[in-house]
C-alpha cells in the first residue's frame, strides 16, 4: 500500500496541458501565444519535478486528434516542439533528463523526426528525470496496435502485453501515478489510458500557462495524503481483526 513519496523509489506524474487558446484569447491574443506561454509552463514544471521526487514526466503535447484543428495551429504546435527540442536540450542535458517522444513519428515532418531523434540520443544517459513528450499520440491506436500484433500469441500477460505497448510507440508502459489536467475539464482525452489504471487523479481549474512549481507541488502534497488501494482493501485494524 502506498500513500506517502517517502519510500516510493519511481514516481510517475502525467500532465494534460490544457487552457492555453482559452488563456491567450481572454488577453486578446491568438491562440499560438497561448501555446508559447504553455511552453514556458511546460518549462517550470520540469525544472521543479525533480526535487519533488518525480522520476518520470509525461506530458501530452499534441493528440492525434489535434490533427483536426486549423492549420496554421498545427503548423504552429509542430514548430514549438522543433523549437523547445532546440532551445530545451542544453538544459535538459545538464539537468539530468532523459527525453523521449512517445506517439506516431510518420506523419511529422521529416526535419522534426530528425531533431526528435537526435534529441533523444543525445540525452539517452540521463538518469534524474525521464521526461516523456506524447505528440501525435494517441492512447487508443497505441492499445489497437499492440492487439494486432498480439494475435495469434497464445500467452498473454499483463507484463508481456505492457512490453508490446512500448515497442508500439505507445509509451514506456510504466504506471502513471498522478495524472494532472489543467484547465477545468475533467477527461483523459485518450492520454495513457492503460498507464492511468490506478492513477490518481487531478483537475484543476488553473490555464495551463498560469500553471508553476507551486501548482505541482500542491498536487503532489496532496496526491501524498490519498491512500492508493490498487483495488485491495484498507489496512484498517478491522480488518486485520477479521483476518
Ligand atoms: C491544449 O490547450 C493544449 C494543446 C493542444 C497543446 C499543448 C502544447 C503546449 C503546452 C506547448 C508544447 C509543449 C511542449 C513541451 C513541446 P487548448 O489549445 O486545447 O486550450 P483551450 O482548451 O483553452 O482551447
Amino acid at each position: 500500500m502506498q500513500s506517502t513519496l517517502n519510500d516510493k523509489p519511481d514516481f510517475h506524474v502525467a500532465i494534460i496541458m490544457d487552457g492555453n487558446g482559452r488563456w491567450a484569447v481572454r488577453r486578446g491574443l491568438p491562440r499560438s501565444a497561448g501555446h508559447r506561454a504553455g511552453i514556458a509552463a511546460a518549462r517550470r514544471v520540469v525544472e521543479a519535478a525533480p526535487d519533488l521526487g518525480v522520476t518520470q514526466l509525461t506530458l501530452f503535447a499534441f493528440s492525434s486528434d489535434n490533427w483536426r484543428r486549423p492549420a496554421h495551429e498545427v503548423r504552429a504546435l509542430m514548430t514549438l516542439l522543433r523549437h523547445y527540442l532546440q532551445t530545451e536540450l542544453r538544459q535538459l542535458l545538464a539537468s539530468g533528463t532523459r527525453l523521449t517522444v512517445i506517439g506516431r513519428r510518420d506523419r511529422l515532418r521529416r526535419d522534426l523526426r530528425e531533431e526528435i531523434a537526435s534529441a533523444e540520443a543525445a540525452s539517452a544517459g540521463g538518469e534524474r528525470l525521464h521526461l516523456q513528450i506524447a505528440f501525435d499520440y494517441s492512447s487508443r491506436a497505441g492499445i489497437a496496435n499492440a492487439a494486432t500484433v498480439w494475435l495469434g500469441d497464445d500467452s498473454p500477460s499483463r507484463d508481456a502485453f505492457r512490453r508490446l505497448l512500448a515497442r508500439q510507440g505507445a509509451g514506456n508502459g510504466a504506471d502513471v501515478d498522478l495524472l494532472i489536467r489543467s484547465g477545468g475539464e475533467k477527461r483523459l482525452s485518450d492520454f495513457l489510458l492503460w498507464e492511468c489504471a490506478y492513477a490518481e487523479l487531478c483537475f484543476l481549474e488553473t490555464l495551463w500557462p498560469d500553471f508553476g512549481a507551486d501548482d505541482l507541488h500542491a498536487a503532489i502534497a496532496d496526491f501524498s495524503s490519498r491512500e492508493r488501494r490498487f483495488g485491495a482493501l484498507s489496512r484498517t485494524p478491522a480488518l486485520e481483526a477479521a483476518e
